[in-house]
């Protein structure tokens, strides 16, 4: 059985949730085009499509929102988020932004160019389209490993490391001008990396005086499992694995609306003093000055208390725990998920899920449809619908994978919310003979899955 993991919180303020009926979830869904993007918050139960900016934050963040000093400049609550910045990533030199992707638009903005190469572990889609917005190719080069759902490597991730060393000797580290690893590896299903690949990536981009970044969303959750998974570090603090994951990096980016534990907000660091003269200088033109980059100060001080609560091994414990239970739950059932889960969700293999369903009608949309339509559960496809081109004669060249993924916010849902959404995903799985496949009747040329449209075949 399953073992949950005890909250280490209670609940202050509650928010309403606003139960549906399957007969009013059909009507919104028609309306929504068969879209689950484009459901109203209200009409969804439980709200999976992303733990992005989604959690809730603690009494300690909100006291601190109330003193946020809201001066342009050198504002208390900037000198605050500038210390737990030091403590623990060690990094003396940082900016805030107003999220991930503006931290990715000052970096690419000032380091990226036409004939550039920026190679990731995986890259993210922003990241990806802030980079190809500069005219450089933003290249993923994953551990085969990572593409496969049934395979049980503790640390699917992984940079391919031989493929980065070929692309170096291939393009020449002139044309690099850096090369960043996402951790956990979300893409590809929340996976983390390990702090031996971590070394390693590292120490080949030395020997090419390539500089190294990390996409830090998810670090906390990271480093736990790091201490959970990899030899050597059972006895060390998350803390200090994250001190030592960071003193290889060069430079980071954060969308602190996941680790952060706050709503809105990211971070941008780097070591080099020049470069990070360069990249305030982008931040005054498109972010804001450089000791509030586009956030209230309040929203500093609430980051400053976050990003020390996500270090907690306590929080870390439940939060991994709830994203373990959930899995563990629905394989009782048979139901078939990429293992082992990672950080942040459960991805549904909604390949194997419906196998009756052909790649052209879409199983992963088919899936995420399917799972509002039982029981008002929001989650978001990361598939064909997202990830497809084009082939050279007209064809679809589908995605490797096909997942539709349950992004658990994090301190929002209690355990009964997750035996919820156990129960229905089960019993659609027993059902799953009467799911129907769906096809465009709208799609846009870039980024079709925010606005296309459907039907049920
Ligand atoms: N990098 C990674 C790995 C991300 O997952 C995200 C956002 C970003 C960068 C961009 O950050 O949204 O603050 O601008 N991921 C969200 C998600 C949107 O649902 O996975 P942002």
């Amino acid at each position: 059985m399953a073992q949950y993991t005890l909250e280490p919180f209670k609940i202050k303020a509650v928010e309403a949730i606003h139960l549906t009926t399957r007969d009013e979830r059909e009507a919104f869904l028609r309306k929504a085009g068969y879209n689950v993007f484009s459901l109203p918050s209200r009409a969804v139960m439980i709200d999976f499509l992303t733990d992005s900016g989604t959690g809730a934050m603690s009494d300690h963040q909100w006291a601190g929102m109330m003193e946020g000093d809201e001066s342009y400049s050198g504002s208390v609550n900037y000198f605050n988020l500038k210390r737990v910045v030091k403590d623990i990533f060690g990094f003396d030199q940082f900016v805030p932004t107003h999220q991930g992707r503006g931290a990715e638009q000052v970096l690419f903005g000032v380091v990226a160019g036409p004939g550039k190469i920026i190679p990731n572990n995986t890259h993210f889609d922003t990241t990806r389209a802030n980079v190809e917005a500069r005219g450089s190719e933003a290249l993923d080069l994953l551990i085969p490993e990572g593409l496969d759902p049934t395979n049980r490597h503790p640390f699917k991730g992984n940079m391919n490391i031989s493929a980065l060393e070929k692309l170096i000797e291939r393009v020449g580290a002139a044309n690099i001008p850096l090369a960043m690893m996402t951790i956990t590896n979300n893409a590809v299903g929340g996976q983390p990396v390990s702090m031996a690949n971590i070394r390693e990536t590292k120490a080949l981009l030395a020997r090419y005086q390539i500089p190294f970044f990390i996409d830090a969303c998810r670090y906390a959750e990271n480093c736990y499992l790091i201490q959970q998974r990899e030899d050597g570090y059972r006895g060390k603090s998350v803390k200090e694995i994250a001190s030592e994951l960071f003193s290889y990096a060069d430079g980071f980016t954060m969308s602190a609306k996941k680790d952060g534990l706050v709503n809105i907000g990211g971070l941008l660091a780097a070591r080099d003093p020049a470069l990070f003269e360069q990249l305030q200088n982008r931040l005054i033109l498109t972010e804001g000055f450089t000791s509030y980059g586009g956030l209230a100060r309040r929203d500093l001080e609430a980051l400053a208390r976050g990003l020390e609560e996500a270090v907690d091994e306590k929080y870390l414990a439940y939060r991994i725990g709830q994203v373990r239970y959930l899995a563990e739950r629905l394989l009782e059932s048979g139901v078939p998920i990429v293992e082992p889960p990672g950080g942040h969700a459960v991805f549904l293999d909604a390949k194997r899920f419906l196998s009756h369903i052909p790649l052209g009608q879409y199983p992963g949309e088919a899936l995420a449809i399917a799972l509002y339509l039982a029981g008002g559960i929001r989650t978001s496809e990361i598939g064909s619908v997202m990830f497809a081109h084009k082939n050279a004669d007209g064809s679809e060249a589908f995605a490797p994978l096909e997942l539709v993924r349950l992004a658990i916010p994090r301190r929002v849902y209690t355990q009964s919310h997750l035996d919820y959404v156990a129960q229905v995903i089960s019993d659609l799985y027993r059902e799953r003979d009467a799911v129907r496949g769906v096809r465009f009747t709208y799609q846009s040329p870039r980024l079709r899955h925010f606005t296309a449209r459907f039907e049920l075949v």
